[in-house]
């Protein structure tokens, strides 16, 4: 069985083609390479000893997509290509939403027109928005997105929905990531931000290495029990897991499924910092600062559906998203790049 990765030499992408190649699925990745490396390919065939097929692809060029799709027999497609820097978002709405809703339709019309009819999305706790209760479940209503990003999710998982009723032997799996962090744990593969990290693990992981000097905790004030915010974190591995689960459900369901991908379990900022000092014998030097535009104080998943339909759950501890995502940043202190 074949499954087409789109941004799979991204972070969440490259754990999820080693979960796929290790489970014995044909791959093949396409990316632009827009905020992902080359040499990523590289280190997932040297984890896995498995070969895939990368094709340096914009999913805006329809014709190039066409090209990919039209050629080669596509079971199913799991689309993790897209743009998602929350802020950068608010500065460049119209960016995000041409390439994250026009990539999407180009690649929906794309795989139908050429006969796949399974398609996995990674969507985002963020659609639920800041009127839902916590923790989040899949029966609420989505809720007011703080951001454009998490409007092209909220739309995009819309536009799938309707291209369903429209088609009803498509299968769409709507995956809804929490806080994704951690690395593989061969240390070869792991979250390389440009730029200042905009996410709390990257940039722990940055102080700790050396490349910045502290941590700025957005607020210490907020009504939670230690003042700082509480999330979601998800090792990536366990998130990769949860696509190889969902491909498998996408194979035996047609019609829409939205599933959380989350442990249940809140960790509030000085927890992850106490944690990630712990877990590796390191010192990270941080400072309260003001809250950050957009932040909730917490939310957290009930992931009860994906246990009882995908027969998934979350196996790592937050001490093992610690260690990997140590183990990653201290192997790779520049990342991918060489310098
Ligand atoms: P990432 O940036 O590491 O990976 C996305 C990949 O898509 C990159 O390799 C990028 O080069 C590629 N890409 C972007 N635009 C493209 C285009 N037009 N054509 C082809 N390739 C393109 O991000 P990630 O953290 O791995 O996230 C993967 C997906 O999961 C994204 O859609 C993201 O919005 C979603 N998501 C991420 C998180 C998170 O916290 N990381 C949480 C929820 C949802
Ligand atoms: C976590 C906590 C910050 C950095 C974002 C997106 C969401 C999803 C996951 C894609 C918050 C605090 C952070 C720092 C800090 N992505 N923090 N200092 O905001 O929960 O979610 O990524 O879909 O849509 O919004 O994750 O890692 O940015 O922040 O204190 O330098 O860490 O305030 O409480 P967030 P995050």
């Amino acid at each position: 069985m074949t499954v087409l990765v789109t941004g799979g030499l991204g972070y969440i992408g490259s754990h999820t083609v080693v979960e796929l190649l290790n489970s014995g699925y044909e791959v093949i990745v396409i990316d632009n390479l827009y905020n992902s490396y080359p040499e990523v390919e590289g280190r997932i065939k040297e984890i896995t000893g498995k070969d895939l097929t990368f094709i340096k692809c914009d999913i805006l060029d329809k014709a190039a997509l066409d090209l990919v799709t039209s050629k080669r027999e596509i079971d199913c497609c799991i689309h993790f290509a897209g743009l998602k820097a929350v802020g950068e978002s608010v500065q460049k709405p119209l960016l995000y939403y041409e390439n994250n809703i026009t990539g999407t339709i180009n690649l929906v019309n794309s795989l139908t027109e050429n006969g796949c009819k399974k398609i996995i999305f990674s969507s985002s706790a963020t659609v639920y928005g800041e009127e839902n209760d916590i923790p989040y479940i899949e029966t609420m209503k989505k809720g007011t997105c703080s951001s454009p990003y998490g409007w092209t999710k909220s739309m995009i998982e819309q536009i799938l929905t309707d291209a369903n009723t429209a088609d009803p032997e498509l299968s769409v799996v709507l995956l809804r990531y929490f806080n994704p962090i951690g690395a593989h744990p061969s240390g070869r593969i792991g979250e390389d931000p440009q730029g200042i990290p905009n996410n709390l693990m990257p940039y722990i992981s940055q102080v700790a290495v050396g490349r910045r000097d502290h941590l700025t905790i957005f607020g210490n004030d907020y009504k939670t029990p230690d003042g700082t915010c509480r999330r979601d974190y998800i090792h990536v591995v366990d998130l990769a897991e949860g696509h190889v689960k969902a491909v498998e459900y996408a194979a035996k369901n047609k019609g829409t499924s939205i599933f959380n991908l989350g442990t249940g379990t809140p960790y509030s900022v000085l927890e992850i910092v106490n944690a990630f000092e712990k877990a590796n014998g390191i010192e990270v030097k941080y400072e309260f600062g003001a809250r950050r535009a957009g932040d909730l104080p917490e939310f957290w998943a009930n992931s009860d559906k994906a246990k009882k339909e995908l027969g998934w759950t979350a196996k790592k501890n937050l001490e093992d998203m610690c260690r990997d995502s140590w183990n990653w940043q201290k192997n790779n202190p520049n990342g991918y790049r060489e310098d």
